[in-house]
């Protein structure tokens, strides 16, 4: 039996992709390299703005035909959209055979024996199950043999009036120290160097067991073999001076974090909910600065929200000239059935945000293009994650691609090189040392 997974969304979804494939594999099944081939397509959905949306049902389009040919294949859609359209989805696209939420994918063994005998598997759940920490105790297949990312938190607390997420994802749930002290050993003893720590709020771990974020980084840190740890997504709110501290003392942790900003105004970001003014994010940043030497920044942003003005983008645009992110991940403001802001007066026409959005996307090329140039004649740290013919690729511990030249002996390795040249997206490097 084969399987073929399709993935949309965020970090956190392709996480569960690779727990879903390692459901599988301990089910016998195989990946297949198509889906035309597969026995079983999963289609994990997102369900963040309207395009993914979209993706997803075109995608469904194409599985009809699918079944055609193959009537014996079985398909299936979880993640965020089945989570937010439920059984609708399935009325919508007929052809689905399974159906389950983000909430009980541990159950994915019974529901292909359901769908197997003929039956449509839906399973859409309101609440997450008492029984959902079962997912942990299945492995993960991952792609990547030297950067693993591990989830440690699910779910999300705050009330981000343009976020479908709290509703997809339910309420914030920390993954226990042990459980997942457990996953990140297993994968060291698998050949994993670099940890990616996952969340929705990954920095407000721990607050409903009663234990700091930063212990759990220092907690990591001590397992043997983790060379490097990364984290992702921090709320600003949540990211506390002890957070700040651990980050500049534990040698592992990376000079990098991706911190949302979403909005420069401080009246766009009231009517958002985020919890801080632009003055407080920028002493955020000014903060991990001092703490952790030589750190770089990505971010969020969302251009169009409920009544921006052009002074209230011009904010915008001036955290990107202070903060200057290295990455700048920018959307135009999507509404989102059922979040507050679905239904604000004063929705921003689309093409004021597009012409928004090619302003900052100009700016941030101007910004990048300058702090590739700074990074020429530097040496830095990478880690090889790949291998084509002769050429290595890796990242650096501040996010940037690297190439250089080597063989495959360096796969898995921390080496120092020198940018020899620097472009936006790549640098190409020497090795110093080995
Ligand atoms: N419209 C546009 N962008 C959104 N994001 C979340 N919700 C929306 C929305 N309704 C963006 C935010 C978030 C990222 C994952 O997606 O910037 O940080
Ligand atoms: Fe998409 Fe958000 Fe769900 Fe991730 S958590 S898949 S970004 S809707």
């Amino acid at each position: 039996m084969r399987y073929f997974i399709k993935t949309f969304g965020c970090q956190m979804n392709f996480n569960d992709s690779e727990r879903l494939r390692g459901i599988l594999k301990t089910m016998g099944y195989e990946p297949a390299q198509s889906w035309e081939e597969a026995d079983l397509i999963l289609i994990n959905t997102c369900t963040i703005r309207e395009k993914p949306d979209q993706k997803v049902y075109s995608h469904l389009g194409e599985f009809k035909k699918i079944k055609e040919r193959n009537p014996k294949a079985l398909i299936g859609v979880c993640g965020c959209l089945a989570q937010r359209m439920g059984e609708e989805l399935v009325q919508k696209a007929p052809v689905i055979d399974l159906l389950f939420s983000s909430f009980n994918m541990h159950q994915l063994p019974e529901l292909i024996q359901q769908a197997q005998a003929g039956y449509k598997a839906i399973a859409i759940l309101d609440n997450p199950p008492s029984d959902e920490d079962k997912l942990w105790e299945f492995p993960t297949v991952r792609d990547n043999k030297y950067c693993a990312y591990v989830t440690v938190m699910k779910g999300c607390d705050k009330n981000c009036t343009y976020c479908v997420v709290p509703k997809t994802r339910g309420r914030q749930r920390s993954r226990s120290l042990e459980s997942i002290l457990k996953e990140v050993k297993s994968l060291v003893e698998d050949g994993v160097r670099e940890i990616h720590l996952l969340g929705q709020n990954v920095t407000a771990w721990g607050q409903d067991i009663g234990t700091p974020f930063e212990e759990l980084l220092y907690r990591v840190a001590e397992v043997p073999g983790v060379e490097r740890i990364r984290f992702t997504t921090g709320h600003p709110k949540d990211l506390t001076e002890s957070i700040a501290k651990a980050m500049g003392e534990i040698p592992q942790v990376c000079e990098h974090l991706h911190l949302p900003v979403q909005a420069g105004s401080n009246r766009i970001l009231k009517l958002m909910d985020r919890g801080y003014t632009k003055e407080e994010y920028l002493e955020k940043v000014h903060m991990l600065k001092e703490y952790v030497k030589g750190i770089t920044f990505s971010t969020d942003i969302i251009v169009g929200f409920p009544t921006e003005t052009e002074e209230d983008f011009e904010e915008t645009l001036d955290v990107l000239r202070k903060v200057r992110f290295e990455q700048v991940f920018s959307f135009k403001y999507s509404p989102r059935p059922d979040t507050p802001a679905y239904s604000m007066e004063g929705q921003v026409p689309d093409h004021i945000k597009t012409e928004r959005m090619s302003r900052l996307l100009e700016l941030q090329k101007r910004i990048l293009s300058e702090i590739a140039r700074e990074y020429e004649g530097t040496i830095q740290e990478v880690l090889i994650e790949g291998c084509e013919g002769s050429k290595l690729t890796g990242r650096t511990r501040t996010n940037r691609w690297a190439s250089l030249s080597g063989d495959e002996s360096l796969l898995g390795s921390l080496v120092k090189v020198k940018v020899v040249s620097s472009k936006p997206f790549n640098m190409e490097c020497e090795l110093v040392e080995g």
